[in-house]
This record gives C-alpha cells, sequence and structure tokens, in this order.
C-alpha cells in the first residue's frame, strides 16, 4: 500500500510542477477531517465519515471545467505528444478508489490546482496500540527530469517503463531496437543523460549497440536490462563499468529507483 500511495503523491507532484512553467510553489499538507466537518464539505459523492486528508496544491496555471472534467479519464492529456501519457490521474484515482477513498480538485485558472484525497482513517485497535509495526522506509525522492534513451523491443514492456519513468518527470525517448535508438541519438545530437536498453534483441543486441554509441558517447551512463545472469553480459562489454543492470522482470518501484541511483551517482562524478 505504502509504494501505492507513493505513486499517488508523486504523480501529483509531477503534475503540478508541469503546470508551473515559469516556477512556483508546491504545498503538501496532511491532516484529519472528522465526520461532522465532512457533512459541511459540498463535495459530490462523499461519504460523511471520518478521513485523513492529503492535500497537494499548487501556483500553477489552474484547469478550465472543459479539462477538469476529463482529467481522470485514462489517455486524456493537453501535454505534447511524449510529455504526457494521460496515465497519471486516471492511475491516481485507481489507487484511491481501492482504498474506498474520494479525490477532488479545486482548480482556478490562473491561480493554481489543489488536490484533495480522503482516505478512511484507520484507527488502532487496543491490541494495536504500542506494537511497533513495521519500520517506515526512508523517504525517497524518485523524481527526475533527465533524457532517458529506452531501447526495448518488446512493446508491452517498453510501454510499461516508458510509462513508469514519463509519469515520474523524465523526458523518454524510444527505440524498438538498436538502428532506432542510433537515429534518435543522432536526431537529439546526442544530448541524452541515460540510457535504458534490453540485451536481447532481434535485429542489434545491447552490447553491439553500446559499442556504437560508445563511439560518440564515451561517458554515457548505460543500464541494461536483462534476465540473464550480469557476469556473461559484462564479459560482452569488456566490463564496461559505466554501465549498470537491472534484472527482468521489474516493477515500476524498481525501474524508477534503479534509474534514479544510477543519474545521481552519475551527478556525484561530474561534480567531483
Ligand atoms: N496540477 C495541475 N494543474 C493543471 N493541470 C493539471 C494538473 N494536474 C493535471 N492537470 C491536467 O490533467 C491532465 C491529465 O493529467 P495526467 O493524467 O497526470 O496525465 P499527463 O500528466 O500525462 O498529461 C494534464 O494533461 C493536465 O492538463
Ligand atoms: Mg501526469
Amino acid at each position: 500500500m505504502w509504494s501505492r500511495l507513493e505513486q499517488v503523491i508523486i504523480n501529483l507532484v509531477v503534475n503540478a510542477r508541469d503546470a508551473m512553467p515559469e516556477g512556483g510553489a508546491i504545498n503538501i499538507r496532511t491532516s484529519n477531517v472528522t465526520a461532522a466537518e465532512t457533512e459541511t464539505f459540498n463535495f459530490e459523492g462523499m461519504v460523511a465519515a471520518d478521513y485523513v486528508l492529503i492535500e497537494v496544491q499548487d501556483t500553477g496555471t489552474g484547469m478550465s471545467t472543459e479539462v477538469l472534467d476529463k482529467i481522470f479519464e485514462p489517455f486524456f492529456t493537453t501535454k505534447d505528444l511524449g510529455k504526457g501519457t494521460g496515465l497519471g490521474l486516471s492511475t491516481v484515482y485507481g489507487i484511491v478508489k481501492q482504498t474506498e477513498g474520494f479525490i477532488y480538485p479545486v482548480s482556478v485558472v490562473g491561480a493554481g490546482t489543489t488536490f484533495k484525497i480522503f482516505l478512511p482513517r484507520h484507527v488502532l485497535a487496543a491490541s494495536e496500540v504500542g506494537s511497533k509495526g513495521p519500520a517506515a522506509a526512508p523517504v525517497r525522492d524518485l523524481t527526475g527530469h533527465e533524457r532517458i534513451l529506452l531501447v526495448e523491443d518488446e512493446e508491452s514492456v517498453r510501454n510499461f517503463s516508458a510509462m513508469a519513468l514519463r509519469t515520474t518527470g523524465y523526458e523518454v525517448f524510444e527505440a524498438d531496437g538498436g538502428e532506432e535508438a542510433l537515429e534518435i541519438l543522432e536526431d537529439e545530437n546526442f544530448e541524452i543523460d541515460l540510457m535504458v536498453s534490453d540485451v536481447l534483441m532481434p535485429e542489434m543486441d545491447g552490447p553491439t549497440l553500446l559499442k556504437h554509441v560508445r563511439k560518440k558517447m564515451p561517458t554515457l551512463k548505460v543500464i541494461f536490462v536483462s534476465g540473464f545472469a550480469e557476469d556473461s553480459v559484462r564479459r560482452d562489454i569488456e566490463d564496461d563499468q559505466s554501465v549498470e543492470f537491472l534484472s527482468k522482470p521489474y516493477s515500476l518501484d524498481q525501474i524508477n529507483s534503479k534509474v534514479k541511483e544510477v543519474l545521481q551517482a552519475a551527478l556525484r562524478g561530474s561534480q567531483d
């Protein structure tokens, strides 16, 4: 459950950032709301009960009523091709509904938007009081804005990874194989921060693609996604130390964590 809530917050914060191209402020607040208070609210469909309220507020563009009517629909986006998937808020909606919660946008064009999420309040039973429960995981910031080249021949896997990375804020360029990847690199003037590539692909495999890429980009960070043991692939790429590995299959959280880890290591390396 926790990682799903994390996904909710990440999606809302990335949208807030996108709504403030000139900068602004994002506020995240939590509070308790009682059943009596909910009765004074005018939110359609809301059931009166005790809730935990999470608010994500931005000072961005706001939304017109036409846009507000559609934001929770899958694939609805007002962003440019390649920038938006339209899946962020539909995912958020699904997660909130699964917890039997409610989500409402309050938006003023030109002033900003607040998403209000009401989650049913869990009151500790006497038997739970004092038991420590699992230790809270350290808070991690998985968002980023870097440019990522994603090379994967299997469309469903590529769609999943692209969605995972885009909703986290990255700019993603998708290639279905080595040839297309090299074309994209040319087109983008080799201004890419990270390549995430499958190892086994029909036309050109990952290690061969890497050999071509290295001619122009000797230090580009690379993550190879593979179902194989890292060792055998390492031999193929002459133990290139800027290559990291992610084993298949992976979750949304695992790909985002790996990408963040590699980009941060690259950042630290360039600052030394
Ligand atoms: N905080 C916000 N401020 C302004 N518009 C927003 C905000 N959040 C969402 N939107 C609008 O809702 C649309 C759908 O959002 P979402 O489902 O996350 O898809 P995406 O971000 O990929 O476009 C966005 O394209 C945008 O028009
Ligand atoms: Mg979004």
